[in-house]
């Protein structure tokens, strides 16, 4: 998948957030410490440091959402990534009911709270959360 592909379903998935843009998924993909799992319709970026991996970020075309593209995602990227780390995190919107019960079932626990930390277009600020999960 390219990074142009990338920023596509990006943009198609994440309507009240910025878009990212092609030469940022390019430049985040140069790093050594960033890898990605693909799917058809969907992807994860994850970065891991000092044995930590964090998921930058996760998006499945709205058109093929609900159909265990995500769940796969996030099974391909923690078992690659307990190669180098031992603990994943993440952070979430709040109000991201999908996002928030898919981690969940991935074995994500609420950490902490950065409240007002994502802004709306139409709406106040929402939380953030931030979750945890270990690996391996
Ligand atoms: C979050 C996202 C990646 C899930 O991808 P998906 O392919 O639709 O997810 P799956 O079909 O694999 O579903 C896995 C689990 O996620 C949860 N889930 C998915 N869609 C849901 C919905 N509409 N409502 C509630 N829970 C949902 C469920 O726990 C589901 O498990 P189940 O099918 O056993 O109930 C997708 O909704 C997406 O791209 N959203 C927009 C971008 C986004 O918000 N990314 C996360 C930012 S932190």
């Amino acid at each position: 998948m390219t990074p142009q592909n990338m920023a596509q379903i990006h943009a198609a998935a994440f309507t009240d957030a910025r878009a990212w843009s092609a030469a940022e998924f390019a430049s985040l993909l140069d790093s050594p410490y960033v890898f990605a799992s693909h799917a058809s319709q969907g992807f994860a970026l994850v970065r891991v440091v000092a044995g930590e991996a964090e998921l930058l970020t996760i998006a499945v075309h709205p058109d093929h959402q609900g159909q265990g593209t995500g769940r796969a995602l996030m099974a391909d990227w923690m078992a690659r990534a307990t190669h180098t780390a031992g603990e994943a995190f993440l952070e979430v919107a709040a109000d991201n009911a999908p996002a928030c019960a898919l981690y969940a079932a991935c074995g994500f626990v609420i950490a902490g709270r950065r409240a007002g930390y994502y802004q709306r277009s139409s709406a106040q600020a929402v939380d953030a959360w931030l979750m945890r999960a270990p690996l391996g």
